[in-house]
Order: C-alpha cells, then sequence, then structure tokens
C-alpha cells in the first residue's frame, strides 16, 4: 500500500479486528477503502441505537463488517419479529425485505439505503392479480412467498420463503393451494408434497439463468465439484444439482459437509461470504449478480443512518392484514 491520508490509517486500526473476519476474501489494499465507512457506521449505530439486518447476498464488507444480524429471508423476518430494543432497525437487502422487518415493528423506523433495492419477483404481481386468482379458484388457500410488495402479501392467506415452503403448504391440511409468484419454487416445493401447487408465472432474474448444461460443464472442468443450488432456479437445475435449499440450508450445508469444492448456484455474494468463514473449501464461482441487492452499499448504508432516510412506510389499510400473512408464516416454525 502507498502512503495513506492519517485518518485512513487511524480507521485501518480501529477497524482491524473486524477486516480479521473477511481477510480470506478482500484484500488489504481493498479494505483501506471501506475502512473509514465502516468505522463511521459502527460509531453511527450507536449514535442511533441501530441494528443492521443483512441478506447472505450482501457484499462481504457489508455482511461481515457491520451487521448485527445476518441470514435468509426467513431469519431476517423472524429476526425482525424478536426485536425489542432498538430505535432504528436499517435492511441491507432488498424493499420487501425492509417491508417485512416495517411491517413486524410498526413502530421502529425502519431504513432501506436505496429505495430502487427491488426485485423482479416482487415486481411479476400486484394486489389485483391476486384478487383475481382468489376470484378464479375460489376457497383455495393462496401462500405467497416473502418476495412481493406489502400490498400482495395483504391479499394472502400466508406467506413463506425458500427455508419454510414445504411445511407452510403442508400446514394448512388442504389438497391445493395457490403459491405465487415464483413458478420455479413451486414446481421444485411441489416435487415435495402431496399438495397440489398452482402456480404463477413470476421469475428470479438471477437463478432463472442458471442451466443443467452449466452443472455438466462444471462437472468436467472441476472433478468432484458438489453442486449447490437455489429453489429458485429452474426445475432441471435442481434435479441435476446434489444438494437444494435456501440461502441459509445451503450455508448450513457447507460448514456440515465441508466438501472439498463446491459450486453455489445463487448470487455471487454468497460464496464470498461463505468462503469467508471456510477458508479450506475451494468455491467455484460461476456466480449471478442480484443487482437489487449491490445496490446496497457501506456508503449509501452510512448515509442511512446519518440522516435516517429511507424510511420506509406501509398503509395502515394494507399493513394489518400483510403482517397476518407473516405472522402466520412464522408461527409455523
Ligand atoms: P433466501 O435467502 O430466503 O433463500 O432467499 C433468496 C433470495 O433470492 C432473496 O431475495
Ligand atoms: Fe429478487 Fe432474485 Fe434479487 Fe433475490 S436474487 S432480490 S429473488 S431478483
Amino acid at each position: 500500500m502507498g502512503v495513506l491520508p492519517p485518518r485512513t490509517v487511524e480507521a485501518l486500526r480501529q477497524t482491524m479486528t473486524i477486516y480479521d473476519r473477511v481477510r480470506h476474501v478482500i484484500p488489504e489494499v481493498e479494505w483501506a477503502t471501506f475502512a473509514e465507512d465502516v468505522e463511521a457506521i459502527v460509531r453511527l449505530k450507536k449514535e442511533r441505537n441501530a441494528i443492521i439486518l443483512a441478506h447472505n447476498y450482501q457484499t462481504p464488507e457489508i455482511f461481515h463488517g457491520v451487521a448485527d444480524i445476518r441470514g435468509d429471508s426467513l431469519a431476517l423476518a423472524r429476526e425482525a419479529a424478536k426485536e425489542k430494543n432498538a430505535d432504528v432497525i436499517l435492511l441491507a437487502g432488498v424493499h420487501f425485505m425492509a417491508e417485512t422487518a416495517k411491517l413486524l415493528n410498526p413502530s421502529r423506523t425502519v431504513l432501506i439505503p436505496d429505495t430502487e433495492a427491488g426485485c423482479s419477483l416482487a415486481e411479476s404481481i400486484t394486489a389485483d392479480d391476486v384478487r383475481l386468482l382468489r376470484q378464479r379458484y375460489p376457497g383455495v388457500p393462496i401462500v405467497t412467498y416473502v418476495n412481493t410488495s406489502a400490498a400482495v402479501k395483504a391479499e394472502s392467506d400466508i406467506c413463506c420463503t425458500s427455508g419454510n415452503a414445504v411445511q407452510v403448504v403442508e400446514s394448512l391440511g388442504v389438497p391445493e393451494v395457490i403459491m405465487l409468484p415464483d413458478e420455479y419454487l413451486a414446481q421444485n416445493i411441489a416435487k415435495q408434497t402431496n399438495v397440489k401447487i398452482i402456480t404463477w408465472k413470476g421469475h428470479c432474474e438471477v437463478h432463472e439463468r442458471f442451466t443443467a448444461d452449466d452443472i455438466h460443464a462444471f462437472r468436467k472442468q472441476h472433478p468432484g465439484v458438489v453442486v449447490l443450488a437455489h429453489p429458485e432456479c429452474p426445475p432441471e437445475v435442481v434435479a441435476a444439482s446434489d444438494f437444494a435449499g435456501s440461502t441459509a440450508h445451503m450455508i448450513d450445508w457447507v460448514g456440515r459437509e465441508k466438501p472439498a469444492r463446491v459450486v453455489l448456484l445463487t448470487e455471487c455474494s454468497m460464496s464470498d461470504n461463505v468462503a469467508a468463514q471456510h477458508t479450506d473449501v475451494e468455491f467455484v464461482r460461476p456466480c449471478q449478480l442480484c443487482p437489487h441487492m449491490k445496490k446496497i452499499t457501506l456508503k449509501n448504508i452510512r448515509a442511512s443512518l446519518e440522516n435516517l432516510t429511507h424510511a420506509v412506510t406501509v398503509p395502515d389499510d394494507i399493513a394489518g392484514r400483510a403482517r397476518q400473512a407473516v405472522e402466520r408464516m412464522i408461527a409455523v416454525g
């Protein structure tokens, strides 16, 4: 490293123990560009009595550097429901995650650093669409993925995530459900239950790009590689992989099985975050970036805590019904 300004040198000194967590995946010269923001965010969290919830797809300097709670969509919803002490909850993730945290914490300030951090699944369906589905399939319960707007959740009976979808579908005790909006998730879940599932045509723009041919190529190029896929991938991709599960299930699998070589068919930052903790595992990286998740940066997290922007709001007439759908999901356990 060349000569650094004294302020950066001091920030590097202050954040050295945090850097130790990501040393394996972030070079020291790159950490020098993060250190001042990390130091400022640590200070701002104390001043604001704020906590940061980060999804597994956040970059390592956020995920390991400044987050207090990390996890998949289910863990973030559960932890948001449990949160009792913080005045401010900042969601390092996408908008539907912040909205879910707000539903579960109506009296607290919930921040999203960039309101443009959306999701192709959440965009694929509206509350009007759900009302039409209810008319078309009277009496069939509607199970809605958390990757949706609060307005869509409000029209649903119960929410689910990729981590609990089978349990949620089976908890209803009915022969048939509508599951929306992710067609591939619904098709993958249908293979694990006797409940008939009516699907919608939404797709995750990240996971829909993986193909079964990709998997055959990885196996050829990287002998012995273990392939883990997210259930938002097309069914033929899940069928060609060795294990499929939510981001948290994939992380647990790597920790438990300690494969010598693994490829995670999901968003790119997952491999970086897991590699930071499992330095003995080789990660093969043909990953896909989520442009929405990548809208969150250390700089806009810092600005968000400084200015309390952007506070998430949900209209009262939607919030009550949407909260019920999320709370029903959490109650399934
Ligand atoms: P999970 O972390 O719940 O598996 O969800 C993945 C995802 O794509 C979130 O946007
Ligand atoms: Fe949405 Fe897919 Fe991005 Fe997750 S990875 S936020 S499901 S577009």
